[in-house]
């Protein structure tokens, strides 16, 4: 965003942008949501958007779209080979990231079965700055092992450190040593690590890490899906870029990394995704799969408008004005909270405001998911939907036993250019009645929990009345509001 002075002296994250297609939005009572969220199991997931106020489940395929994405969606070409819209999208991809060849599918995850697929063999080791749940999930199904190596302040959910997604050089080293090259088939390094709260690592480390990996011939692959917000943190935050453009930045990381995949429900403000490549070797590799698993080699699963939609998006992921407005506006939530006492993930990330649920609900067992009770609770305070990060979100070890995350979040995403800034206010607002009642709040046990990606499906309920509790104290403070 522009940098625009107030009088008052106020740091108000201003829009560079202005609102032309709105949807309608309500917002039922509080006994209603209370009700709403028992049929669905206590998990977010399992709501209906109709009975949602301020949907922070996700950023994903819900950015809101610009007036010349719309336009470009008009004018796709959906022959089914030889499309004038695939040749558009992978020119603009290697303008970007100097690549060459491009493979479409449908989604992040589906890149991420295909790598898996390819490159993964029983007992190989795939080391990350951190893991991402459907990432781990197709490893792990094919037999490999995820190894975090995310420096310790990664971890740590309340830090000064700009770069807290950085790889720990030195683990990697004693890693490649001790595993031997050979084992591990490819090391992944996540843009905005998503799951220790949006957090970017800095171009130096990405280098140092390519470095490394090109000294022992691994393989890297960027998971470019939360990308734009890191571009944005290394362009603020990294005294050595800081006079790069975007453009230049993102040039520089690509070109240390062999495999670039997105997801771009978040990249790009679309939907689909896709691998990107420079090695005509590695494209064979993965071409195959590509008609296979998702559709022909033209589209891989995306409709062509959302390509279309696609191409314009990622140029304007170029422009500091446009990918700053996401960064601010959880920045702006963050210090809202911080200043109230309420528990966050600092400093403020990319992708969402994250709530730490550990600090902010330490009377509840990490074994009844505070994240996943908080989620619950705020949808019942204030019909705001967010996402359990922490111990659900994890997958039980083939033995039964449940690992505790490292960390416990409970996040609220901030989808780009959809909220206005009264609505992060009203969710502050709501957030902060919570924080002076969080002692009512208790926690929640599975009902039933599927065996891969629990979070997704499982159904919980509460380990007391404490829901009901919450609801008579809603109604004591806030009388007839909704
Ligand atoms: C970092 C990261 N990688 C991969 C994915 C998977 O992408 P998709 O949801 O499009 O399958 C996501 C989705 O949230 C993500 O955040």
């Amino acid at each position: 965003m522009a940098d625009i002075k107030f009088f008052s002296g106020e740091t108000v994250p201003l829009e560079m942008h202005k609102v032309r297609i709105v949807q309608k939005l309500s917002l039922i009572p509080v006994e209603e949501r209370l009700q709403k969220i028992s049929e669905a199991g206590n998990n977010t997931f399992l709501l209906k958007n109709r009975d949602v106020f301020i949907d922070m489940l996700t950023d994903s395929g819900v950015n809101a779209m610009s007036d010349t994405q719309l336009a470009a969606m008009m004018r796709g070409d959906d022959s089914y080979a030889g499309s004038e819209t695939f040749e558009e999208l992978s020119a603009k991809l290697t303008e970007i990231f100097g690549t060459g060849y491009f493979l479409p599918a449908h989604q992040g995850r589906a890149c991420e079965n295909i790598l898996a697929e390819v490159f993964v063999r029983p007992g190989n080791i795939v080391p990350m700055n951190f893991h991402f749940t459907t990432t781990k999930a197709h490893i792990v199904k094919r037999g490999g092992t995820v190894v975090e190596l995310v420096i310790p302040e990664g971890t740590v959910a309340s830090s000064t450190h700009p770069f807290k997604g950085n790889f720990d050089i030195p683990a990697l080293e004693k890693l490649i040593l001790e595993t031997g090259a050979s084992n591990i088939p490819f090391l992944r390094l996540e843009a905005g690590t998503n799951l220790i709260g949006g957090q970017p690592f800095s171009l130096e480390n990405a280098l140092a890490v390519s470095k490394l990996c090109r000294e022992h011939g691994i393989l890297t692959v960027l998971d470019a899906s939360l990308l734009q917000d890191n571009l944005y943190f290394i362009k603020q935050r990294e005294e050595a870029f800081k006079n790069w453009s975007i453009r230049k930045i993102t040039r520089k990381l690509a070109d240390a990394m062999d495999i670039i995949y997105f997801s771009a429900r978040k990249l790009g403000f679309g939907k689909g995704g896709g691998l990107c490549m420079r090695n005509e070797r590695l494209y064979e590799q993965m071409k195959g799969l590509v008609p296979l698993y998702e559709g022909f080699l033209t589209y891989g699963g995306m409709s062509i408008r959302e390509m279309e939609a696609l191409t314009v998006g990622l140029e304007e992921t170029m422009d500091e004005d446009i990918i700053s407005q996401g960064p601010q506006f959880i920045r702006f939530m963050c210090e809202e909270l911080e200043k109230r006492g309420v528990p966050v993930v600092t400093p403020a990330g990319g992708l969402g405001c994250h709530i730490n649920a550990a600090d902010f609900l330490p009377h509840v067992d990490r074994h009844e998911y505070p994240a996943g009770a908080l989620a619950a609770a705020l949808y019942i305070a204030g019909g705001v939907r967010g996402m359990e990060r922490g111990t659900m979100s994890e997958q039980r070890e083939p033995d039964g036993r449940e690992p505790i995350s490292s960390m416990e979040l409970l996040r609220l995403a901030v989808p780009r250019r959809v909220f206005t800034l009264s609505q992060i206010k009203y969710a502050i607002d709501r957030i902060n009645w919570l924080f002076h009642n969080r002692e009512l709040i208790g926690g929640i046990k599975f009902k039933h929990e599927p065996e891969v990606l629990r979070f997704f499906f499982g159904t919980l309920e509460p380990t007391s009345d404490w829901q009901q509790k919450l609801v008579r104290k809603f109604r004591k403070d806030f009388g007839n509001s909704l």
